[in-house]
């Protein structure tokens, strides 16, 4: 079992893997693969859900999901992410949002969207025994705010109001921290300065570890970022399974005889 001492230990030593996942079987696939972090990522609400954004996500759902995922998995370090205004508002329904995932769903630590706003709650989340993953770079639930998705820490001053952040979250307690889709020089600037692991996705490869939506990286989602990959073809496996299912039932070829009970001993009945 991972611990968030064994993924802190790694730092600068041996690259961090990271998938998300939402349910049960996908979470045994990526356990059995060596993951060392599952994510049970609030991108649920747009990958799975099919809402636009990971704003609607409730912590109801999330909660859904984490223990789906907790359940099946057994060596992999399972991190709840916490949907948009679960955290942030008030701190008692903060702490309680938080602690609800690992008391009630299994999961080890939580990922929060991270920002001058969450750096005191971290520390009474660490001090609580929560484990943090902190976040910086693109904050998807901020999309409103930004009115789309774009690259973050562009600019000096905010390249170093994001390195204060970091720094500022690795001493609240923080285990980790995601960069998300920053550029790859301050990615590596931002790793350089912190004695945590950081885990990129599209903020290029000088991080500790990355991190992929798991529907993007095995090619099951329709559009997938540029800074993604798609190291399989998963969707396209699917489409040939249920066209197949489909010709053999309109065909007559399935169910055959060696699909079905043996006939009883029934007598006709008219
Ligand atoms: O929700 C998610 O999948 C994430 C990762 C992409 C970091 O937050
Ligand atoms: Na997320």
């Amino acid at each position: 079992m991972a611990t968030v001492r064994d993924i802190r230990e790694k730092a600068g030593d041996e690259r961090i893997t990271m998938l998300t996942a939402y349910d049960a079987p996908t979470a045994g696939i990526v356990d059995d693969a060596g993951v060392d972090v599952i994510l049970v990522g609030d991108s649920v609400g747009n990958v799975v859900l099919g809402h636009e954004t990971t704003v609607p996500v409730s912590v109801d759902g999330i909660a859904h999901h984490v223990g789906a995922v907790s359940r099946a998995t057994e060596d992999a370090l399972v991190v709840a992410d916490m949907p948009f205004l679960s955290f942030g508002v008030d701190e008692k329904d903060s702490l309680e949002n938080a602690g609800r995932m690992l008391k009630e769903e299994g999961a080890e630590a939580v990922k929060l969207e991270s920002g001058p706003h969450t750096v005191e709650l971290t520390e009474k989340m660490v001090q609580l025994g929560i484990p943090v993953m902190a976040h910086l770079g693109l904050t998807p639930q901020h999309v409103n705010q930004y009115g789309g998705y774009p690259r973050q820490g562009t600019d000096q001053a905010a390249a170093e109001r994001m390195l204060e952040l970091a720094i500022e979250h690795e001493e609240a307690g923080a285990f980790s921290l995601v960069l998300e889709h920053v550029p790859s020089n301050l990615a590596a600037e931002i790793t350089d300065a912190l004695d945590i692991p950081t885990i990129g996705i599209g903020a290029g490869p000088h991080c500790d570890g990355q991190v992929l939506v798991f529907d993007d990286a095995v090619g099951i989602s329709e559009w997938t970022p540029t800074f993604s990959e798609q190291f399989g073809n998963v969707r396209a496996e699917m489409e040939s399974a249920v066209n197949d299912y489909v010709s053999a039932v309109e065909s007559g070829e399935f169910p055959a005889d060696e699909h079905s009970h043996e006939e009883s001993d029934l007598e006709e009945l008219y």
